[in-house]
């Protein structure tokens, strides 16, 4: 079972070197382009996930209940939004990404938040059956060209 550590100053480096295969690229971001634009992402919060001292992925989520959190029209507010997910391509297939799922699921839960959203390119090698059989059901809204999905929680 990997750790779910807070980005900090010292992990910048071992996680910036984290790439998904040269497939996945147009599935997710750059590790480094979730850090610059978490700057501006009001309620985002930032995880490397380790394994021991090895880093493997990292996951970002925003909290939508945040005063200055920018939402959409439609977007619930009593959410937390899976924003990146990605796991290195030298530890995928391990239960990282599963692991990763279960660890915002518990973030939402313990924070009292009715839904866990995440969005997915929905494309052949992506993501979606893994979140479908985590239990993420399609909402019906397209955002910014991706399937949003919600788990409700309570
Ligand atoms: C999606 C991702 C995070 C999954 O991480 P992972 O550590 O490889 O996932 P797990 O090992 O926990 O896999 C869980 C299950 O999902 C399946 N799975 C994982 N990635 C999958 C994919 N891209 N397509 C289909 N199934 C997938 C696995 O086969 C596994 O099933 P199994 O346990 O029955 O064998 C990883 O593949 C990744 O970084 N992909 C590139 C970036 C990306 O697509 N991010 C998501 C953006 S929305």
């Amino acid at each position: 079972m990997p750790e779910f550590r807070p980005f900090s100053q010292d992990t910048l480096r071992p996680l910036v070197g984290l790439k998904v295969r040269d497939s996945q690229t147009t599935f997710v971001a750059s590790n480094l382009m979730t850090m610059a634009q978490s700057i501006f992402e009001s309620g985002s919060e930032i995880y490397g996930v380790w394994e021991q001292d090895t880093p493997v992925g990292l996951l970002a989520v925003v909290d939508m209940s945040h005063p200055d959190a920018d939402l959409d029209e439609g977007d619930d507010p009593d959410g937390i939004y899976i924003w990146r997910l990605m796991v290195d391509q030298a530890h995928q297939g391990r239960g990282h990404g599963r692991a990763a799922l279960a660890f915002a699921k518990s973030l939402a839960r313990e924070r009292g938040r009715s839904n866990l959203i995440i969005s997915v390119v929905d494309e052949p090698g992506g993501a979606m059956p893994l979140y479908e059989e985590f239990g993420f059901r399609p909402t019906g809204r397209i955002v910014d060209g991706e399937v949003e999905l919600v788990m409700r929680l309570f």
